[in-house]
């Protein structure tokens, strides 16, 4: 599918923790001590992104652990599939579980608000230097916190998609060099469905780390153009809304694809994690 001049995550196994390290960041796996080293490892101008599977019992447990604040619950009560509830509890929980210990409070002290066009914002004195942002797809859940930068994740696994309705789409959120890309690749069914959310995940990633989401113009933003060599050059900074962004595709093995995007002063590096 081309090659990524960016950053991207090393496969995630079991083993020692290591921190990130200030201008680096990590992905990690969801288990209960995790949470815990994932909160002491949140250092300024340092990411973490965590995930986990629904089904998983240290993700189950973490979600019937961390209190929800009534607004939670009637908004969780909405909710028409219980697989939605569950991912969303399951985002809610994670962050408080994190961020409870690096506060220094029970997870269940810390609550949400929502910034313009519903960025989630952990609710906090001295929370305004961390940045949240979640996503959740299929079962998973993914949260990427930073420490002093500016951070937006997305998880969807690629999907079976006839080629009518991923040109359709590409027609409406995508730049021109993106459709350009994906004309090439389209002629293989495969290939252009995987480049369609490839593309599609650091599109979101990106518009949620701005804190826009689809409120902005996704068009504006792109991530990707044709290139003679590869199919595919990715752009892994990219100038949207006023900021520098990095871009990351984030692959651990046995989860669904995710992409990382974070608007720093100084870039993190990608560094293999150990969950
Ligand atoms: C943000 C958005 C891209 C999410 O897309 P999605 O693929 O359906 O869902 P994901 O699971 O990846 O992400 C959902 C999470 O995004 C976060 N989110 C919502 N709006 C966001 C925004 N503007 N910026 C960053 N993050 C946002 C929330 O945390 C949400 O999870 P939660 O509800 O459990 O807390 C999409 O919902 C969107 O564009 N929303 C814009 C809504 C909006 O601006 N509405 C204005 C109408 S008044």
């Amino acid at each position: 599918m081309g090659s990524d001049p960016g950053p991207v995550c090393q496969p995630v196994a079991d083993g020692p923790h290591r921190s990130p390290a200030p201008g680096e960041w990590i992905a990690l796996r969801w288990r209960g001590e995790t949470a815990v080293q994932a909160a002491r490892s949140l250092r300024a101008g340092a990411m973490v992104l965590l995930y986990g599977a629904i089904g998983h019992p240290a993700v189950a447990t973490a979600a019937r652990s961390a209190p929800l604040t009534p607004a939670e619950r009637a908004r969780a009560a909405r909710y028409l599939f219980a697989a939605n509830r569950d991912e969303f509890v399951a985002g809610r929980a994670m962050v408080r579980h994190v961020l409870g210990p690096f506060f220094g409070v029970a997870p269940g002290a810390l609550g949400f608000d929502a910034a313009a066009f519903h960025k989630p914002r952990v609710t906090w004195p001295g929370a305004d230097h961390v940045d949240v942002s979640l996503s959740h797809a299929d079962g998973w859940v993914a949260c990427a916190l930073a420490g002093g930068c500016v951070v937006g994740v997305d998880v969807e696994p690629d999907r079976v998609l006839a080629a009518d309705d991923r040109d359709g789409m590409a027609r409406q959120v995508f730049a021109p060099g993106e459709r350009a890309a994906l004309a090439i690749a389209g002629a293989q069914a495969d290939a252009g469905a995987s480049l369609f959310f490839e593309i599609w995940r650091r599109k979101e990633a990106v518009l949620k780390a701005a804190g826009l989401g689809f409120s902005g113009d996704p068009a504006a933003l792109c991530l990707a153009r044709p290139d003679t060599r590869t199919g595919v050059a990715w752009q892994s900074t990219v100038v949207f809304a006023g900021r520098r962004w990095q871009v990351a595709s984030v692959t651990p093995p046995g989860a669904p694809p995710m992409a990382l995007a974070w608007s720093p002063n100084d870039p993190p590096r990608s560094r293999p994690g150990a969950a």
